[in-house]
């Protein structure tokens, strides 16, 4: 793929996630049902809104770029050599439930390794962006990660699901409280993992989380300077994997706390 292919893309995904970001916020606005709250599972919500932005977001990369692949949370798809991997709403708990913390996600991935990613949050109007090898930005400003060594001094996001067994949840929670860390959790792994790229906080890791929630954060982060597992393994594609985005001096730490 060439230079110039490859930066269309990115200009593209950025076009693309703040339109469907509009109507994320459109609808987050406007809803009224909060005592209609729907699940795909326990603890896993169904928004009518997630599959109406990823058809939006799917519409528009397949009318750009016809002969790339298509994978969104919602619809599924196929992994081909080209592919984008969608995540229409993260952090679709707290759109549900009336809390501003959501983002749009989109990963360009090219011969299994993510080229592009770009996350949008639409109630904080914030673009995040990275090409590989080009550099992350936050609205168009480069961002890099903060320079924080000491767990003592360190803020990390462990974010969890009940796709990962609450008790190996705990174990990583109680190491790093020993560790000195401040550990927290929020709605969207998605913006966590950008939250660190961005130097917002110094670490976010979770023991399972899926392609579509990381791959475009995890990005982010390798180009704001900072360290990540090798996340978008072929498998991880199909069934998800561990995620640890942080500060380089924090990964030593950081990889033995999550050891289940
Ligand atoms: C979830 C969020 C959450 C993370 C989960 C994800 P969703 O995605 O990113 O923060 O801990 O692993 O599944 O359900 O909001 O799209
Ligand atoms: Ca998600």
């Amino acid at each position: 793929m060439t230079e110039v292919e490859m930066q269309l893309r990115l200009l593209a995904a950025c076009a693309i996630a703040q339109e469907a970001g509009y109507l994320v916020r459109r609808r987050f606005l406007e809803r009224d049902d909060v005592l209609k709250l729907k699940f795909k599972g326990p603890q896993d919500y169904l928004t009518e809104t997630d599959a109406e932005v990823e058809k939006l977001i799917a519409l528009r990369l397949s009318q750009a770029f016809p002969d790339d692949g298509f994978f969104g949370e919602e619809g599924g798809g196929a992994f081909s050599e080209s592919v984008w991997i969608v995540d229409p709403i993260d952090g679709t708990a707290d759109f549900a439930r009336g809390i501003a913390y959501f983002c749009v996600s989109i990963a360009f991935v090219h011969q299994g390794r993510t080229q592009i990613g770009v996350l949008y949050d639409p109630m904080a109007d914030e673009l995040f962006a990275a090409r590989r090898g080009s550099g992350a930005t936050l609205n168009g400003r480069a961002i890099k990660v903060s320079a924080i060594d000491d767990p003592r001094q360190s803020v990390v996001e462990l974010g969890w699901s009940p796709r990962a067994p609450f008790p190996d949840y705990l174990k990583v929670a109680t190491r790093l409280n020993d560790l000195g860390a401040g550990v927290k959790r929020c709605g969207s792994g998605a913006l966590g993992l950008a939250y660190v790229a961005a130097g917002r906080q110094d670490a976010y890791c979770e023991l399972h989380i899926n392609a579509w929630d990381a791959a475009a954060a995890v990005l982010l982060i390798e180009e704001a300077g900072g360290w990540t597992n090798d996340f978008l393994t072929a498998a991880c594609l199909q069934h998800g994997n561990r995620v640890i985005g942080c500060t380089p001096k924090l990964r030593d730490v950081l990889e033995e706390a999550m050891r289940v």
